[in-house]
Order: C-alpha cells, then structure tokens, then sequence
C-alpha cells in the first residue's frame, strides 16, 4: 500500500486512524478484485479487530466519508474511476476461526476455502458445497453464497454485527433475511464481525470425496485460473441464467475486453484489458438479449461499487 501523502493542511483524509493492516491512499483497486480491474480507492485501510474497525467508522461518519466494505473482492466490479471514500479490508482478529464440538465461529474475513479445510479437518459436514468458492465469510452470509447443493445460510446459527449505531450484537439467522442469493445484512447497514455456524459430525474420508466431486465438476463447468466474479447473474426463478444465454448464443460476445467464457455463459471474462465499462456494457448486452428474446428479466449477481456515469 501507498504510504500517507503529505496532505494540505484541512485536507479530508489528513487525520485518518492508522490501522495496524497498514493504510493505502489512491490504492489501486484492480489488485483487490478477482476480475483485476477497479480504480484507485481514496483511502484502503486495514483495521486489525473490533476497536480499530470502530475507531475508523466514528471518523468516517464525523467526516462524512463513504465507507466500504470489502471481502475478497471475487464477486466484484469496481468502476474504472474507483472508489471515493474509504474502503475497509478487515484484518488478522477476522481471520480466526474456533471449532467448539459441531460448531465453528469464524471471523467474517476468513476465506471459505480455509472455512471449508477447517470443518474437513474437524470432521464436520455441511459446508462442502461452497468449495470452490473464493469469498470471505463475511461477504458469504452478505449474501448467502451457495450452489444447488445448498447455502452458508443453511448452517448459519448467528451472527455477531456491528450496527448502524457502531454498537456490536449477535443476531439469529432468522432474524438476518437469508433468501436465494441475498440477505438483509447490507440495507441494515450492519457489518458482520464473525458467524456462529453448526455443522453435522461425519466421517472425514467421505468429506473429502464430496469436496473432490464438487471441485472436480466445478473444474469442468466453469473458467478456474482466468480473472472473472463468478456468476454474473442470479439463476432467474425456475431457470439457469448460463444456460439461457447459452441458448441465446451469448458464448464468445465481446465488448472491448470483456467476454462471455466458452466454457459457461454466465461467466465473464477480463481478457487482459477489460475496464469496468467494458464489462457493464456486456452485462447490460446480456441482460437486454434475455429480457428481449425471453422476457427473461435476469438480476446481476455481481455487485458494482465506486463512481459510475
Ligand atoms: N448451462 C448451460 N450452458 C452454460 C452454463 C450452464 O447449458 O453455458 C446449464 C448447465 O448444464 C446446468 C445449468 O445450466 O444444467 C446450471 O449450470 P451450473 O450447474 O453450472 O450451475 P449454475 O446455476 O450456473 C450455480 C452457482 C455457482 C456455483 C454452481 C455450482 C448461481 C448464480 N451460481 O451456478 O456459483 O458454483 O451453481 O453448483 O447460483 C457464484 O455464485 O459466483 C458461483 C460460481
């Protein structure tokens, strides 16, 4: 990250809390993002646990400075302009995960894959269909990450928040609004700080092997080792989005950098030099093409953050 400029005297940004992860100012946001393309963020900060998170939210709101929230940044599209205000990485508290019996609670920047190996190791089942996915914990409950074989919601018991009010609480996950690729958590305005998840005991041999097929079919269904932000769209009630554009010939369409994978048409590619617009255009294309033919009306998965036109 970029060190702290030498700031004009009343400059915004001049008294921002330093946090132990480290503070990046015009941070580039394309080395966040699994599609590898964003501008620069005015502030990146990386606060280590609760009381340097809240330190930094208490200066932002008597600034009035925008905040955002990042997890792995794989589900994301980040204008060519980048982000204004602050974006938060959370840092090594967030990170740790505790097996207690069939429970695991795990802090919201833990990577699923690291979730995942920890429950295997404990013998624990009920997260094996998220294998493969690259999120954060946090942006998982966010947004009820899953596959046909089920969802984080399905094993999340509560979840630890901070309100709008900066305040922590534990909420169930009834009371969280977990739905097909969504949750409550966002237009809440809460951020989650860890989950409280219960798992089933299991041989772990038969865990691995389910692991395998679910990774193995993922290998072959989908673009792995390529800059893309998973599913571009929601599968549409009673339908499959990539399976509708396939019909409709999607496979291939290109704008400027960005194109639709060969392999699995609700995928978009950056080729190596895709901006964010390139890649809003295509999702617009996309979306036109279905609602046009089909009168398909498909919802973006993907979410957009920072300054558009
Ligand atoms: N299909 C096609 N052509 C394509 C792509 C798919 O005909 O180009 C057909 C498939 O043959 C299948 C159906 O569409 O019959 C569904 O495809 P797939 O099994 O690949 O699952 P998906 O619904 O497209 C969902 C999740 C993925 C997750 C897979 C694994 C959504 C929006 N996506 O994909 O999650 O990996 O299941 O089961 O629910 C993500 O959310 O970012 C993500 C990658």
């Amino acid at each position: 990250m970029s060190a702290r400029p030498k700031w004009e005297s009343g400059s915004l940004y001049a008294d921002v809390p330093t946090t132990s992860g480290g503070l990046g100012f015009d941070e580039p946001m394309a080395e966040h993002t699994s599609f590898r393309i964003g501008g620069p963020a005015d502030v990146f900060a990386e606060p280590a646990d609760t009381q340097e998170l809240v330190e930094l939210l208490r200066w932002a709101r008597s600034r009035v400075v925008p905040v955002f929230v990042l997890g792995a940044g794989s589900n994301l599209l980040v204008s060519d302009r980048g982000i204004r205000g602050l974006v938060v990485r959370m840092g090594s508290a967030f990170r740790e995960t505790h097996v207690c019996g069939t429970e695991i609670r795990a802090g919201a920047a833990t990577r699923l894959p690291v979730l995942i190996r920890r429950a295997l190791g404990a013998g624990l089942s009920g997260l094996e269909c998220l294998a493969g996915i690259p999120g954060t914990v946090g942006g998982a409950v966010r947004m009820n990450a899953g596959t046909r074989g089920g969802c984080i919601g399905d094993a999340l018991v509560e979840a630890t928040i901070l309100d709008r009010a900066l305040d922590v609480r534990s909420l169930q996950a009834s009371e969280l609004g977990m739905a097909y690729r969504a949750s409550s958590i966002a237009e809440s305005g809460l951020i989650v700080l860890e989950v409280r998840l219960s798992l089933t005991p299991c041989d772990p041999a038969s865990l691995d092997e389910v692991v395998s097929s679910v990774m193995a079919k993922r290998r072959g269904s989908q673009p792995m080792g390529v800059r893309t932000a998973g599913s571009v769209f929601k599968n549409p009630p009673g339908g499959y989005a990539g399976e509708i554009l396939d019909c409709l010939g999607a496979k291939g369409m290109q704008i400027g950098g960005a194109r639709v994978s060969m392999k699995h048409a609700n995928f978009i590619e950056n080729t190596g030099t895709a901006s964010a617009d390139d890649v809003w255009t295509l999702v617009q294309s996309l979306k036109d093409l279905a609602f046009d033919r089909l009168g398909v009306a498909l919802e973006p998965e993907i979410q957009r953050v920072g300054e558009w036109n």
